[in-house]
């Protein structure tokens, strides 16, 4: 048994903001050329006021559950990756069960920042191999809006709101013909010494009241591609597998030139690598499965391809995932 990716779901608020508008509606000290140069980021959709992390997560998983066929009724987990939930408590994940009839099984939020989907897929596979779950919902969803200093242009210009979902389900090949599709394995990670370099100082049980998102942007920079780097290579390692095997590489969405390195890592053509930093900016755990969305749904990624996802964010977390469509 293996948990397979039945279907796929996204949701982008409608408003977008391309860099000068973005500039000029916050008054920063920032030019587009900066940003693209810097990050590869063009636009960013940001959230209207009435929208929470659990409206769009709920969109998002609606979507998913379409496409992969399989009724709200049918699942038993939901499981949402998240740093920007609605309340500390009720989780964003018990919000969008009742929101899409889900009847019953666990639902909780999973804080891992931007590694948060890697992780959520990890926690849905232990799930349903531990025998608890046959079909989950696993979704990242993200207000990075609600959490920027929009007067600090060194972090505010980086993040986007939005939502991405995946439907989990138990999949058996028929006897003696394995056929080799689901989540192969996952790699995950944390160093809690380095809190400090990225991070949201505040919360619902801090001291210090509500904070904003904090980042020493060329440090974690520095991370990332190291601890990307290595963890690509785990998960390969793991499943006895050349880096020529792997067809598509569906990446955190930070920065273009992170993402390019990692092509590179793995001897990818520019075209086998999914890229919607551009259009979506950093959307933290929504950025992976909104990206796989657009892969999926635009045909790229079909049946039987071999996709390998990662991503690093504040922790530092960090982790992989190697998984047959
Ligand atoms: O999703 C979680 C994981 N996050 C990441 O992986 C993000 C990793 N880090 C990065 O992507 C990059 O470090 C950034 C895009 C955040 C920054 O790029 P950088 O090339 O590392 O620039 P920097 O922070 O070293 O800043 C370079 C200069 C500074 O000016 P000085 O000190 O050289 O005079 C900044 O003040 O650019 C300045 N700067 C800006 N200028 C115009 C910083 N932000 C801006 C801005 N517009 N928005």
């Amino acid at each position: 048994m293996r948990a397979l990716i039945a279907g796929t779901g996204a949701y982008l608020p409608e408003r977008v903001l391309d860099n000068e508008a973005l500039a000029a509606a916050y008054n920063l000290d920032t030019s587009d050329e900066w940003i693209r140069e810097r990050t590869g980021i063009r636009q960013r959709h940001l959230a209207a006021p009435g929208e929470t992390a659990s409206s769009m997560g709920a969109a998002a998983a609606r979507e998913a559950l379409r496409r992969a066929g399989i009724a709200a009724a049918e699942v038993d987990a939901v499981i949402v990756a998240t740093a920007t939930p609605d309340s500390a408590f009720p989780s964003t994940a018990a919000r969008i069960q009742a929101a899409l009839g889900v009847p019953g099984g666990p639902a909780f939020d999973l804080s891992a920042a931007c590694a948060g989907f890697v992780y959520a897929l990890g926690m849905a596979e232990s799930l349903m191999k531990g025998g608890h779950v046959r079909c989950a919902l696993v979704i990242g969803t993200e207000i990075y809006s609600r959490i920027v200093d929009w007067t600090d242009r060194g972090t505010c210009v980086l993040f986007g709101d939005g939502a991405g979902a995946v439907v989990l389900r138990a999949h058996e090949s028929a006897p003696g013909r394995d056929d080799g599709r689901g989540l192969l394995s996952w790699h995950l990670h944390a160093d809690g010494r380095h809190t400090d370099i990225l991070q949201v100082e505040g919360g619902a049980g801090s001291t210090g009241g509500p904070g904003v998102l904090r980042m020493a942007g060329r440090e974690v920079f520095r991370h990332a591609v190291s601890k990307l780097a290595s963890v690509v290579d785990q998960a390969l390692t793991a499943n006895g597998l050349d880096r020529s095997e792997v067809q598509w590489l569906v990446p955190h969405q930070a920065n273009l030139r992170i993402i390019e390195a990692m092509g590179r890592k793995l001897g990818l053509p520019p075209e086998r690598v999914v890229v919607t930093v551009d259009r979506h900016a950093n959307t933290s755990a929504a950025s992976i499965p909104l990206a796989l969305h657009e892969a999926v749904s635009d045909g790229r990624i079909g049946t039987g391809d071999l996709v390998l996802m990662e991503a690093i964010g504040g922790g530092l977390t960090w982790g992989a995932a190697l998984a047959r469509f």
